[in-house]
């Protein structure tokens, strides 16, 4: 990026800022209305609290305030791929929401497509993309080929659930009956099942609450209050998904 193009950005984050809310929501709303598939790979109940749709553009707004010096924000790239690469998030879609942002700052701005300052965002959102899609690429790529390990998602039936409490229990086991990767207590992997009422698949994260050393995991869901027309995996999970069903698993991941 030129001089000029980071000044464009850095004087435009403020304003941004300013205009977060409206930002972002109208961000999602582009977003998932042209591109209905994604609704399968946000987490709908983590929009519905308006917590995820800030992360992403806070991040793009921290970002180009840092842009002289990338560095700062090494720790928050590495989080962000980590989250990315458990929900199996791949670089083709960072077009897809590389224009929407970039529609969604002219509309706040009210400057045309064509305007310099789209075009500085355009390359300041490229380049933080290009950051991350390297880091996820060479992340994809650890996973995959630790012993047992693999990338995107992997099916596994569900081999017992077991209620203890207010947690219950889910053994997952994957059916092509091979080596999994281990796991430390506090990895976590993202669990897919279908919503069946809505039509869409939703993932969310697991932490494992210990070692998991075997040729099976084990998850503790409970259930969660939510609206009734706001999809919960762990609900579904509790009334949906019996012994013997099968999920979708991403491979065991953790912040260092
Ligand atoms: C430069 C581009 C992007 C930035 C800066 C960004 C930033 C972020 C941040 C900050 C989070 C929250 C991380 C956390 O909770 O620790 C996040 C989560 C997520 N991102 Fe991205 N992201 C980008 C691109 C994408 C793309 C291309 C996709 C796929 C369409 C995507 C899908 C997601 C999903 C599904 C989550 C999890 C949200 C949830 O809680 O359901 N992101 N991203």
């Amino acid at each position: 990026m030129n001089e000029q193009a980071i000044a464009t950005v850095k004087a435009t984050v403020p304003v941004l800022r300013e205009n977060g809310v409206a930002l972002t929501s109208y961000f999602y709303k582009r977003m998932l209305g042209n591109h209905p598939e994604l609704k399968n790979v946000f987490n709908l109940s983590h929009q519905a609290t308006g917590r995820q749709p800030r992360a992403l553009a806070a991040a793009v707004l921290a970002y180009a305030e840092n842009i002289e010096d990338p560095s700062k924000l090494l720790k928050a790239v590495d989080r962000i791929a980590i989250k990315h690469v458990s929900l199996d998030i791949h670089p083709d879609q960072y077009a897809i929401v590389g224009t929407n942002l970039l529609h969604s700052i002219s509309e706040v701005l009210e400057l045309p497509m064509d305007h310099d300052v789209i075009t500085a965002w355009e390359q300041a959102y490229g380049q933080l993309a290009n950051i991350l899609i390297n880091r996820e690429k060479a992340l994809y790529h650890e996973v995959a080929t630790k012993k047992g390990g693999w990338s995107g998602w992997r099916a596994f039936k569900i081999s017992a659930k077991q209620q203890d409490g207010e947690h219950t229990t889910f053994t997952l086991v994957p059916t092509d009956g091979l080596a999994i990767t281990p796991a430390q207590a506090g990895a976590f992997i993202s669990v897919k099942v279908a919503i069946a009422d809505q039509g869409i698949e939703q993932p969310q994260q697991f932490s494992f609450e210990q070692v998991q050393d075997n040729a099976e995991y084990h998850i503790q869901v409970k259930r969660e209050l939510v609206d009734a027309d706001v999809p919960s995996v762990s609900n579904a999970l509790l009334d949906h998904v019996q012994v013997g069903d099968t999920v979708q698993v991403t491979a065991p991941l953790s912040y260092h």
